[in-house]
């Protein structure tokens, strides 16, 4: 066990490049199983739920080298089909190794992934969806067994909601289906669009991701290509909280800002002067930032429920009173008691946060709860005085390559530490 030790109130100067996006990699990574050949994957993330993806990929005969950032993927088209209740457990995201593995093999056994650190997450649209494409699903001893008694078809599939994870699971499933799949109120996030990029390069047929309504015209074979993984926009806003917070001032490289547009205005708002330009954004903060008007959670182009806790850990100090309504996840404040516990001034009232900005945050001992909580502690203790230790840093590694090498770059003072368990 590790945790973070940070000495806070410095203001953060410097310039950084972001790491390949999280949410991209993981389901490009698992539609690796539908490829024939190489694959290689540029701008990886070294994020400990990439390495459980690639253990998930061995299961099921794909083997991965990863070497810095770069990942090459050699898919040996087994037959095994059967992903272990230790990897689903592990991370919350191996659904997405249904769809595809369907789409390789016609048949998948895996288990519920569960609840998980935001509340309980359901699985029923990715379900419905995959029967609507002719997949056979029963439920035994908490595991999913899946065939396709005549193989996926094609269908017409409306979502319930805009569900990210859905909309994937059913494009790895359509992209080698007989006929076409039309998705209708699909997720719009970026890194559907990566997707969906990554696998026409290998010779799917898939129009319009990044939109609501996706097409996806099966195609008999794939095969294996050479991709860069986006940049983490969530990551890249990690960061920018963390120089906001300090009142810094500093680069960050390697980003695309169109896909930040759904959280940027609010850094503006609260008075950061944020020039995006080519692929960099420049970011000076060197005022008091103020508070800002109600943030709604909401579906891509929405402001993003994974940048949520982040933002709030900059509002702590910002003058007046800030409200974010999280209409995404069930228990998305649970990084608010830590905040508190920094001397923040916050009350949960159901789905509403209410911050009241304070003059200083002071450094304690805190845990994470989640990945993107966990960061918001960090970008907190960063603004605050004294010396903070951050514990649970499992959940920041799952997202965040090594997240204090990319600090120390801005200047912080920020040391991990190996722990025995009973320290906290
Ligand atoms: C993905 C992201 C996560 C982000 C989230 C919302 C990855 C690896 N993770 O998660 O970082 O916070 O999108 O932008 O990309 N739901 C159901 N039934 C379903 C599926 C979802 O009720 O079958 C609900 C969920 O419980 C949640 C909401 O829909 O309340 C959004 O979930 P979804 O968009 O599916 O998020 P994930 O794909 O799990």
């Amino acid at each position: 066990m590790q945790k973070l030790i940070i000495k806070g109130n410095k203001p953060l100067r410097g310039e950084i490049s972001i790491q390949g996006a999280k949410n991209s990699v993981l389901p490009i990574l698992a539609s690796t199983v539908l490829l024939t050949g190489k694959t290689v994957l540029e701008n990886c993330p070294a994020l400990s739920d990439v390495f459980c993806a690639c253990r998930i990929l061995a299961q099921l005969g794909v083997k991965a080298t990863i070497n810095g950032n770069t990942a090459l993927l050699e898919c040996n088209q087994n037959d095994d089909a059967e992903i272990s209740e230790e990897l689903m457990l592990k991370m919350r995201s191996s659904i997405i190794f249904l769809g595809a593995t369907l789409g390789a093999k016609g048949r998948c056994t895996l288990y519920y992934p569960g609840g998980c650190e935001l509340g309980p997450r359901p699985i029923d649209m990715h379900i419905s969806a995959l029967r609507k494409m002719g997949v056979r699903i029963t439920e035994k001893h908490g595991a999913l067994i899946c065939d396709t008694p005549s193989g996926i078809t094609g269908a017409k599939i409306n979502l319930p909601f805009p569900s990210v994870g859905a909309t994937e699971n059913i494009i790895l499933a359509a992209v080698k289906a007989k006929g076409e799949t039309v998705i209708y109120n699909a997720a719009r996030e970026p890194e559907i669009k990566d997707l969906a990029n990554f696998l026409n390069k290998c010779g799917a047929k898939i129009k319009n991701a990044g939109q609501s309504k996706i097409i996806i015209e099966g195609v008999a074979k794939l095969s294996g290509c050479e991709y860069s993984i986006m940049p983490d926009r969530i990551a890249a806003g990690t960061y920018i909280a963390a120089i906001a917070a300090t009142r810094g001032e500093g680069i960050i490289n390697r980003v695309n800002s169109e896909d930040m547009e759904s959280f940027l205005p609010v850094f503006e708002q609260m008075g950061c002067k944020l020039y995006p330009y080519s692929n960099k954004i420049y970011i000076n903060a060197a005022h008091r930032l103020s508070s800002v008007k109600t943030i709604r959670t909401m579906p891509h182009p929405g402001f993003p429920t994974d940048i949520q806790a982040i933002t709030m850990a900059v509002l702590t100090k910002a003058q007046g009173t800030s409200v974010f309504v999280e209409n995404i996840f069930e228990s998305r404040f649970r990084h608010v008691d830590a905040l508190c516990k920094m001397g923040a001034d916050i009350r949960v009232e159901g789905k509403a946060a209410i911050i009241e900005g304070v003059d200083e945050l002071s450094g304690a001992r805190v845990g994470s709860t989640d990945l993107r909580g966990g960061a918001a502690l960090v970008v907190a203790a960063l603004s605050a005085t004294g010396k903070s230790e951050i514990y649970e840093i499992s959940h920041i590694d799952r997202g965040y390559e090594a997240i204090e090498n990319y600090l120390t770059a801005l200047g912080a003072d920020i040391k991990r530490e190996h722990i025995l368990k009973k320290d906290f």
